[in-house]
Parts: C-alpha cells; sequence; structure tokens
C-alpha cells in the first residue's frame, strides 16, 4: 500500500504513540485524521499482541471506527481515571500548547485528556508552529443565546487587543454545525495569539462558552511523525518523567 506524504507522516506518529500502550491499559482515543491512524494500528496491535486495552473515544465518529475495528469501548464514567490519553491536534507550539478542534470535538477531548495520567499528541511538522493562533480557534458555545455569547466573546478579544479577528459560525449548506453534544462552534480567526494562555482563561470565564480549543499545560509530549515514516518524541520542557524512565533511573543510582 502506497501512502501520500501526509498519512505517512501521520501514520509514523501514531506508531510511536502506540509503543506507549500495554496491556490492561484504559486509554482515552482521540479524534481526527491523525487519531484514526491511531484506531486502526491499535487494534492491529490488540489482534497481533493479545493485549487487552478499554477505549474511551472522544467523538461519535471515533466510536463508529473504533467498533469497526472491534476495539472494546467504555464511557468515561464506566471506565473512570485513564491511563493515557492519545490524540491529534491542529497546532502545537514549543511549550506544546494547542489549538484543537478542527473537527468539534474539543470538548469530550479535553475532558478525555484531562482524565488521563498521560496525554500524548500526535502530530506532523504542518502542525508545528512558533506561536498558536495560525489555524482558527474553535469555541463551542450553547446554542441558546449564541449571539450574546458571541458578543460576550468579542469583547474579550477588544480587551486583550485581538479585536479584529473575524468570528464565524461553523456551518454546513447554511445550517449551523452541530456537535456531538448539540452545540454550536464559533471558529476565531487571530492570526496569532500572544497569551495563549491568558485567552484561555477569559474564555473559560464566559458564560455560554462550553469549551474552547486551547489546551495548554495539557500535552505531556508530541509523538512527531515525518513523511519518510521517522518519528520522534518532542518533550515539554517541564513535563514530568515517564513513571518507567523514573523506575530506570532508580536502577541506575542501584
Ligand atoms: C478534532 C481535533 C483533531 O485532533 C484535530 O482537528 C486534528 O485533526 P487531523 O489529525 O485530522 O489533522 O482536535 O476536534
Amino acid at each position: 500500500m502506497s501512502l501520500s506524504a501526509a498519512d505517512a507522516a501521520k501514520r509514523a506518529a501514531a506508531v510511536l504513540a502506540l509503543e506507549s500502550v500495554s496491556d490492561g491499559m484504559k486509554l482515552g482515543i482521540g479524534s481526527g485524521s491523525t487519531a484514526s491512524w491511531l484506531v486502526r494500528l491499535l487494534a492491529e496491535k490488540v489482534s497481533e499482541t493479545g493485549i487487552k486495552v478499554t477505549c474511551v473515544p472522544t467523538s461519535e465518529a471515533t466510536a463508529a471506527l473504533a467498533r469497526e475495528v472491534g476495539l472494546a469501548l467504555s464511557t468515561l464514567d464506566e471506565a473512570g481515571p485513564l491511563d493515557l490519553a492519545i490524540d491529534g491536534t491542529d497546532e502545537f507550539d514549543p511549550r506544546l500548547g494547542l489549538i484543537k478542534g478542527g473537527g468539534g470535538a474539543h470538548f469530550r477531548e479535553k475532558i478525555v485528556a484531562k482524565a488521563a495520567k498521560r496525554f500524548v499528541v500526535i502530530a506532523d511538522e504542518t502542525k508545528r508552529v512558533s506561536r498558536l493562533g495560525a489555524f482558527p480557534l474553535p469555541v463551542e458555545v450553547a446554542a441558546f443565546g449564541s449571539l450574546a455569547t458571541r458578543a460576550a466573546i468579542a469583547r474579550v478579544l477588544e480587551d486583550l487587543d485581538l479585536g479584529r479577528a473575524a468570528i464565524t459560525r461553523r456551518e454546513r449548506d447554511g445550517e449551523p454545525v452541530l456537535t456531538d453534544e448539540g452545540n454550536h462552534v464559533l471558529d476565531l480567526a487571530l492570526g496569532s495569539i500572544p497569551d495563549a494562555a491568558e485567552l484561555a482563561r477569559r474564555l473559560d470565564g464566559v458564560t455560554g462558552v462550553i469549551e474552547h480549543g486551547l489546551f495548554i499545560d495539557m500535552a505531556d509530549c508530541v509523538a512527531l511523525g515525518r513523511a519518510d515514516g521517522t518519528a520522534e518524541i518532542l518533550r515539554r520542557i517541564d513535563a514530568a518523567p515517564d513513571p518507567r524512565e523514573i523506575d530506570l533511573m532508580r536502577d541506575e543510582d542501584a
């Protein structure tokens, strides 16, 4: 099977992230085209090695794919705390801050990532940026009073000197796109976000905002895939070491 350069890079990222998956794990599985590679390769790993994993999908689309390839699914409420969440991204910066939500699944994705001990992002070079914001920031808002919420978001942007940003309701065939939770999505064309943590805090405070796509201080590492099939792990400077690495350090000390 010959893959496009983009698919080869996504596949390589997923292959590397899968090295962290072991028997008995409870896993959060992300959404989007890169995460689809993860889901398919995870199913292959499960059938080839016989390991047992329980998967919590972050969207209805991922749940459908996971069912199709035979993965065992659970809900987050049934599974409880997760060992690991693996998901794609639309952008990542040098501190591994993310913009997610290109597929409109960032609300469930954020809940799942926060429920996991470790959050590994799978990405290719097209997602790497020096500063977040070129990708329009998705903000999931309640359908009720969405114009009032939009106006409140515009005021936040004004306050932060981001007032020139275009705010667009995500639509298909002239109708608002509904998320899996039945909400609307606004895309904020910011261009560049000087202080993403501050913007995240301010959006968290807007009534009617269900969740925004800024994932700040959440990712432990990025598995970065390349078109030649190679991949590497990029770590957050302040990331906690992998527990297995701590064990290795102890062995060396002994
Ligand atoms: C969906 C997401 C996806 O992870 C993000 O859009 C990346 O998708 P892809 O791997 O297709 O580029 O956040 O809400």
